[in-house]
C-alpha cells in the first residue's frame, strides 16, 4: 500500500499531469487537493491531447476514481463542462467523484480576480500578478472569510439561498454579477446534475488506505507559488506543497509514504514574480518554441530559463522529497551544455546556495552562478523507441550524469524521467538506492 503525494517542484507546469496520469496507473484513488479552474494538467492520449482542469487525471484510467477533493475552489459550469468533453470524446473511463466540503467559485470571484488585478497594476505596474483570472483568490478569501459556499450545500435550497445572499451582501454590488434569483435557479440545477457524484469523501479515503489499496494525491499549481512559502505575493491562494496536499484531502500525515516533486530539466514561469534563472535571450527563446511552453490554462506564453538548484534545494526540504521526476529532458537534447543554476550571488557580494531570500524583490536581485553541464544528443524517433523499449538503460551517458548531478546537489534520487510529450515517454529508473529522507539531506547552510 502507498499513499504518495506528487508535487511541482517549480514554479507550476512541470509536466505534473503526465507524470500523475504515470503514477496513477497504480492507485486506485487519486485525489486533486487544492485549486480550482486556474490548473491545466496535460495528458497526452493515444487518442489525443487532453488539459485537466478541475477533475483529477485518474478519470482517464478504468478502475480508478479521481476526486475532486476538500480543499479545491471548484467552478461548477466549467466542471460539468470539462465532464461532458470527456465524455463526447470517449475519455470519461474511471468514476468521478467530488467532496461535499470543496468550495463553489462563482462568476462574481471571477469578476473580482480581475478587478483586484488590474488595481493592483494601476497602482504600480509590476504589482499585477498576472493571475488565470478565474476567481481563486476570490475564492479562497470567502472560504477563509467564512463566506464561502460549498459543494455539498447546491442541493439544499434554504442553505444555498442563505449563502449567497450573504455573499451578495458583501459584493454583489461588482459590476457583471448576475442577479441573486438567476444565480441560485442556475446553481440549483447545475447541483443537482452534479450530485450523484458529490460524497463526503474523507472517510472514505481512511478506509480505502486501511484496507492498503494505492491513493495518489495529485497536485495543482507547484510548491513555489504556496501562499506562504512561495514567492509572496506573486503566489497563488493555495497550499500547492505535500503537507498542503494532505489538509486538502483530509488524510493524515502518518499515512504518507512518499513525494514526489516534479521539476523540469529547465524552468519556466507564467504570470508574474521573481524568476532568477530567466533567459529573456535567444535561448530562451528557444526552450519557448522547442518545449512548446505556453500555460495550458490561459495560453499566455510561458517565461523560461534554467534550473535552479538553489529553490529546488528549498523545495525538496519544504516537501520532504523522497524522489524527483524529471521532465522535458528532450527539449535540452542536442543544445550543447546546459547551464545549472548552483547559487546565488546577492548585491552585497554574499553567495547564498541554501535559504532563497524570503522577499520577492530581494530574490529578484539576486545573480544566478552556473555551473555548464555536458549535454546530451538531441532525443531523435530512433533514440525515443530505444528509450521506450529498452527504458533507462538507453539513456544517453551525459543525461544520467546531469540527473546524478542533481541528485547530489539536492539529496533527492531522481525516479523517473519524462522525454517526450505523450502518455508513456516516462521511464522509471527503477528501485534506486534505498530512499535518502529529508533528515539524511546535507546541512542546510541558509
Ligand atoms: P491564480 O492562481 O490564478 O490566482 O494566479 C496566481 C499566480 O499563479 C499567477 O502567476 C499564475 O500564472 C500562477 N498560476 C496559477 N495556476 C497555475 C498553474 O497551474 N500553472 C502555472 N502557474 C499558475
Amino acid at each position: 500500500m502507498t499513499v504518495r503525494v506528487v508535487v511541482g517542484a517549480q514554479f507550476g507546469d512541470e509536466a505534473k499531469g503526465k507524470i500523475a496520469d504515470f503514477l496513477a496507473a497504480s492507485a486506485r484513488y487519486v485525489v486533486r487537493s487544492a485549486g480550482g479552474p486556474n490548473t491545466g494538467h496535460t495528458v497526452v492520449l493515444p487518442e489525443g491531447p487532453v488539459v485537466l482542469h478541475q477533475l483529477a487525471c485518474g478519470v482517464l484510467r478504468h478502475g480508478v476514481t479521481g476526486i475532486s477533493g476538500p480543499g479545491m475552489v471548484i467552478q461548477p459550469f466549467k466542471f460539468e463542462e470539462e465532464l461532458n468533453g470527456l465524455r463526447e470524446r470517449g475519455l470519461l473511463r474511471g468514476e468521478v467523484l467530488i467532496s461535499d466540503r470543496a468550495h463553489v467559485l462563482l462568476r462574481l470571484h471571477e469578476l473580482e480576480d480581475i478587478w483586484e488585478d488590474e488595481l493592483r497594476g494601476r497602482h504600480r505596474p509590476e504589482a499585477s500578478l498576472g493571475t488565470t483570472k478565474s476567481g481563486i483568490g476570490p475564492a479562497y478569501a470567502d472560504r477563509a472569510g467564512r463566506f464561502g459556499l460549498r459543494v455539498g450545500e447546491l442541493s439544499r435550497p434554504a442553505v444555498l439561498r442563505e449563502r449567497l445572499e450573504l455573499l451578495y451582501a458583501t459584493k454583489g454590488h461588482l459590476a457583471g454579477v448576475p442577479p441573486i434569483e438567476e444565480l441560485a435557479g442556475q446553481l440549483t440545477e447545475v447541483g443537482a446534475r452534479l450530485a450523484p457524484m458529490v460524497r463526503t469523501t474523507e472517510p472514505l479515503l481512511w478506509d480505502v488506505i486501511a484496507r492498503g489499496e494505492n491513493v495518489l494525491l495529485e497536485g495543482a499549481q507547484s510548491a513555489l507559488l504556496d501562499v506562504d512559502f512561495g514567492t509572496y505575493p506573486y503566489v497563488t491562494s493555495s497550499h500547492p506543497t505535500s503537507a498542503g496536499a494532505l489538509v486538502g484531502s483530509g488524510i493524515p500525515p502518518t499515512a504518507l509514504d512518499e513525494v514526489v516533486g516534479v521539476a523540469k530539466a529547465y524552468c519556466t514561469r507564467v504570470g508574474a514574480g521573481p524568476f532568477p534563472t530567466e533567459d529573456s535571450g535567444e535561448r530562451g527563446e528557444y526552450l519557448r518554441r522547442v518545449g512548446g511552453e505556453r500555460g495550458a490554462t490561459t495560453g499566455r506564453p510561458r517565461r523560461c530559463g534554467w534550473l535552479d538548484l538553489v529553490l529546488l534545494r528549498y523545495v525538496a526540504r519544504l516537501n520532504g522529497l523522497t524522489s524527483l521526476a524529471i521532465t522535458k529532458v528532450d527539449v535540452l537534447g542536442g543544445i550543447g551544455d546546459v547551464p545549472v543554476c548552483t547559487a546565488y550571488r546577492m548585491p552585497d557580494g554574499t553567495v547564498v546556495r541554501d535559504g532563497p531570500p524570503t522577499s520577492a524583490d530581494e530574490l529578484a536581485s539576486a545573480e544566478p552562478v552556473y555551473d555548464e553541464r555536458p549535454g546530451w544528443p538531441e532525443f531523435h524517433a530512433r533514440r525515443t523507441e530505444r528509450v521506450r523499449r529498452e527504458g533507462a538503460a538507453a539513456l544517453p551517458g551525459e543525461l544520467r550524469r546531469f540527473l546524478e548531478f542533481i541528485e547530489d546537489e539536492t539529496g533527492v534520487p531522481v525516479e523517473y524521467v519524462g522525454y517526450g510529450a505523450h502518455r508513456d515517454e516516462t521511464v522509471w529508473l527503477g528501485p534506486r538506492t534505498a530512499r535518502r529522507r529529508p533528515s539524511a539531506l546535507p546541512a542546510w547552510s541558509g
